[in-house]
């Protein structure tokens, strides 16, 4: 049997490799009451596949394959590359990672190599071709996954030849390109000129700050290198196989390594991991703002969902938990917002190893458990869904996006970094999600017009090109709402002269002179300013705030004066007491806000519903119940289809008509979704016919 091509992928990354034949055949029968239609093969299997240089058995994948293919599953296969055997370690020595302050790692745990070391980087593609080989016009096989969560950063001595000859790219190799490169690191500074490019090295630990545009063009060269990395392997691939589609599994949300809008550009599909940053309610934004990045790093097309957890989620400083019942509610809240894929980290928690707690689709307990049958009732439910793969999300607003304000601010010595990208942009995202407002990801330097609604939020740095391209946005009748700190630095990570937003003071129509950031917990009320009210200045001075008719701000406050805009809200205390906090400006035909500190949720959802509703973008349905998620997917020929989250304890009732698909009941005006449960509506006037053929290449 071949796999089926429509319908939403559903499944998780499957290794039986750890397990021996009894388990094989319980697998077989335990997937197929589990509805599990794709299988994740061979992610970290090296050791397996080649057990000594150059000598391959394939003969267990061979058999993971037919058996897969006979139970009508698709194989998503992958190149085991992330995690090297150790005959390799110890035949190169020097294609082992070095961390920051010179400590070469050795094997023992997974990404031990060092992805600019000529032998890995061979030893890497040798291996996607050999499998490419074998695999090349397996009925199974429906898409490639090279390697696997890019994002290991190495210090050794290839990365600094690389690096070097990176830089020799960007500025010009010679002494022109010396020059170029000093005067784009301001090397003037603590004597650091470099008169030959043996100087330039990695940004290794140093006994104080490090030069920060140094470490941002390290930052982007690592990107670039591991992307040349992917493209070998992909390349590879595709000479055997040119009509199955290549991806890998971005890492979302914490990792920072990659430059995903590059890297969108070279996968055939968008497919990401993720794993909640937060629990309980707090878990459900973040998934919005996990699916919504994918969805705009693949150009808005539908996306993968290559691993979530069934349950645990190890985070760095510590285990969050997601609650009973929440695997379906969770996974339809990514196919919502255009995944065409429910898919899991992993089939069967592996039984010894470093994850070995990690949950799984079967847990350690067995199929007698409460994960097990969620996931069966998950499987049964996705199964319905089919007719929806291949749909779109369309989005009026959205938030920029980009790797280098990201990367510029993980400096020290950087006053907003104490402040967070991550955390900045997730924050003004949530407030949208509060307001049933869809958004998406955006380049600064992208086509933004499009979008009638911008949130430049934690946009630090902002390119030449960056502030022209919100100049020509605002300028022809576009809206956008800057947070503090916007526009501090250019391209090069150099300070913006004048004042801040830099080559943007006009557009907004102020002049930060100062910023002040406030102390761990520090608040500072705020209160509306002297402009009439009207649209974000009406919203947010609403009488909900009862304390100061303005809301408070935390975080940062700044000392700006303006130059034309209107005042909506004023520091009421502190050093900055009577000075503007919150502006408006008309530039062109549109409207530039500018928020100079961290508003409170009340404020801030007040502000941001008010220049929502003066750009003309609203939520997708007016007046949902607070707490209820609704999302569209449209389709060809005018279908579409509602997805309706309730994420309360109440039951919430939705004005919309058409066919509920996970219950085949009719709605006629009128939906009501349990407290918790999830609806998906084929709307009236949508017909039944599947929109799409799945993930993969256009
Ligand atoms: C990542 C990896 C998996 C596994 C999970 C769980 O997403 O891709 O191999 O390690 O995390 O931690």
């Amino acid at each position: 049997m071949t796999p089926e091509a429509r319908g939403v992928w559903f499944g998780g990354d499957y290794n039986p490799e750890q397990w021996d034949e009894k388990v094989w055949a319980a697998d077989d029968a335990l997937m197929r009451q589990a509805g599990v239609n794709t299988a994740t093969v061979g992610v970290f299997s090296w050791s397996v596949l080649e057990p000594d240089e150059g000598r391959y058995e394939f003969g267990w994948l061979d058999g993971t394959l037919e058996r897969l293919s006979r139970n009508g599953i698709r194989v998503v296969l992958a190149t085991p590359t992330a995690s090297p055997p150790p005959w390799f370690t110890l035949a190169h020595p020097d294609a082992m990672p070095v961390t920051r302050d010179g400590t070469r790692l050795w094997h023992g745990s997974r990404d031990t190599y060092c992805a600019a070391a000529p032998a890995y980087r061979a030893a890497a593609a040798r291996m996607a071709d050999a499998l490419a080989q074998r695999y090349a016009g397996h009925p199974a096989l429906a898409m490639w996954h090279v390697h696997n969560e890019y994002g290991t950063v190495c210090w050794c001595d290839h990365a600094a030849s690389a690096f070097r000859g990176w830089l020799q790219g960007r500025y010009g190799a010679g002494g022109d390109g010396l020059a170029a490169l000093n005067g784009a690191w301001g090397t003037a500074f603590w004597s650091q000129r470099y008169s030959s490019w043996e100087q330039v090295l990695p940004p290794r630990a140093t006994q104080w700050l490090a030069n920060p545009s140094h470490a941002l063009d390290y930052s982007r060269f690592w990107s670039d290198e591991m992307l040349a990395g992917f493209c070998e392997q992909r390349d590879a691939i595709r000479r055997h196989t040119p009509e199955v589609p290549v991806t890998t599994n971005f890492m979302l949300p914490h990792y920072q390594v990659l430059d995903l809008w590059a890297w969108s550009r070279e996968v055939d599909v968008v497919a990401i991991d993720h794993y909640l940053g937060s629990a309980g309610h707090d878990g459900h934004p973040d998934i919005a703002f996990g699916a919504d990045r994918a969805r705009s790093f693949n150009g808005g097309r539908p996306w993968i969902l290559m691993e979530q957890s069934t349950s645990l989620i190890y985070q760095r400083d510590g285990i969050l938990t997601k609650e009973p019942g929440r695997m379906l509610r969770d996974s339809v809240g990514y196919l919502a917002r255009g995944s065409d894929s429910v898919m899991f980290f992993q089939w069967r928690a592996s039984p010894a190893g470093a994850e070995m707690f990690h949950p799984a689709m079967v847990p350690h307990a067995g199929p007698d458990t409460r994960i097990f049958r969620e996931v069966c009732e998950l499987g049964s439910a996705v199964a319905r869904l089919g007719e929806v793969v291949g749909s779109t999300v369309p989005a009026e607003v959205a938030l920029l996006w980009d790797a280098d304000s990201w990367w510029a601010l993980e400096n020290r010595g950087i006053p907003l970094a104490e402040v967070g990208y991550l955390d900045l942009v997730r924050a003004d995202h949530a407030a949208l999600w509060r307001a049933g407002v869809v958004c998406d990801f955006a380049h600064p330097d992208g086509d933004l017009s499009r979008y009638r609604l911008i949130f430049a939020t934690g946009a630090y740095l902002i390119s030449d090109e960056g502030a022209w391209a919100l100049r020509q946005y605002v300028a022809a009748g576009g809206h956008v709402v800057m947070s503090f700190g916007g526009g501090m630095v250019d391209s090069q990570h150099h300070a913006r002269l004048g004042g801040c937003p830099g080559a943007l003071c006009d557009v907004f129509g102020i002049r930060v002179e100062e910023f002040r950031p406030l102390a761990r917990g520090e608040t500072v009320a705020l209160t509306y300013g002297v402009a009439p009210l009207a649209y974000g200045a009406a919203a947010l001075t609403g009488e909900a705030d009862p304390i100061t008719g303005g809301g408070h701000g935390t975080l940062w406050s700044e000392d700006l004066r303006t130059e034309g805009a209107d005042v909506l809200a004023s520091y009421a205390a502190g050093p900055l007491a009577g000075q503007p906090a919150v502006t408006r400006n008309s530039f062109g035909a549109g409207t530039a806000w500018y928020v100079s500190t961290q508003l409170d949720e009340g404020a801030r959802d007040r502000l941001f519903a008010g220049a929502a509703a003066r750009a003309g973008a609203g939520p997708v349905i007016a007046g949902a119940p607070p707490g209820v998620e609704i999302v569209r997917r449209h389709g060809d020929g005018g279908r579409s289809w509602l997805f309706v989250l309730n994420h309360t304890k109440a039951a919430a009732v939705v004005e919309a008509s058409g066919v509920e698909l996970l219950s085949g009941q009719p709605a006629d005006g009128r939906l009501e979704v349990a407290p918790g449960a999830v609806a998906v509506l084929r709307e009236h006037g949508s017909s039944a016919a599947a929109s799409g053929t799945g993930p993969g290449r256009d």
